[in-house]
């Protein structure tokens, strides 16, 4: 059998983005990877999927990136040059923007051709403003969302989600603030991996995976007007 092509996953380094939105989900969907089952146990690495990250920088060059916390980050290529992705994840930047007009085309383009797009965090605000989540059902920080809304400065025409953990529409998947990410790249791994694979990255992460309705910050959102 013809060994799988490799999944290209794009993940966009906006200035200031917030570092768990980030490495939680891919350093989960890596750990599910060909390499790294290799390392942790070879029988079932032909079970596993190859991964290949870009690292997507917005400035139009390679110099690198600082995140909320953690060391300087090495962009890959920028969106003039980034290859073709099957997937791509946006971290959470500052929701108040603006953002360029280059960054919300490349988002445009990569969302109409990318088999998925991912967002974690205030990451959804960024796709809502770049308007392809008119009419669709997307979650994004609850606290960030609410400081928005309190100034009618949120994309109304977007129907936000108040309480859910992550929610998917179309090939959109949006999770609320940070640590939500992880649970929905948990979700989206499942009918992505083999259900041994899925095994040991559970048992070798001892991650806790909540569901998309065990929200308990939903209240944040309680007689917001959206
Ligand atoms: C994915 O995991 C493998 C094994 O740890 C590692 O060699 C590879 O560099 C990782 N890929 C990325 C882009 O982090």
């Amino acid at each position: 059998m013809a060994s799988q092509p490799s999944v290209s996953f794009g993940v966009l380094l906006l200035p200031c983005f917030q570092l768990l939105d980030a490495v939680g989900p891919f350093d989960m969907i890596n750990s599910s990877s060909k390499e790294y089952v290799n390392l942790l146990y070879p029988p079932l690495a032909p079970k596993a999927v190859s991964y290949t990250w870009h690292y997507i920088s917005t400035s139009g060059d390679l110099t690198p990136i600082s995140a909320t916390s953690g060391p300087l980050l090495q962009p890959t290529c920028t969106i003039k040059d980034c290859p073709k992705l099957d997937y791509l994840l946006i971290p959470g930047p500052d929701p108040t923007g603006p953002f360029p007009e280059e960054t919300l085309a490349f988002i445009r383009k990569v969302s109409a051709e990318a088999k998925e797009v991912l967002t974690i965090c205030t990451g959804s605000m960024v796709l809502a403003a770049a308007g392809v989540l008119d009419g669709r059902r997307a979650c994004t920080n609850k606290f960030a969302l609410k400081a928005l809304a309190a100034e009618g400065k949120h994309r109304k025409e977007v129907k936000w989600v108040t309480d859910k953990r992550w929610v998917v529409d179309g090939k959109f998947w949006t999770s609320a603030g940070i640590t939500a990410g992880i649970d929905m790249a948990m979700e989206w791994l499942k009918d992505k991996t083999d259900p041994d694979v899925l095994q040991l990255l559970l048992d070798a992460s001892e991650v806790v995976v909540r569901t998309a309705d065990e929200d308990p910050y939903a209240h944040l959102l309680d007689g917001v007007k959206l």
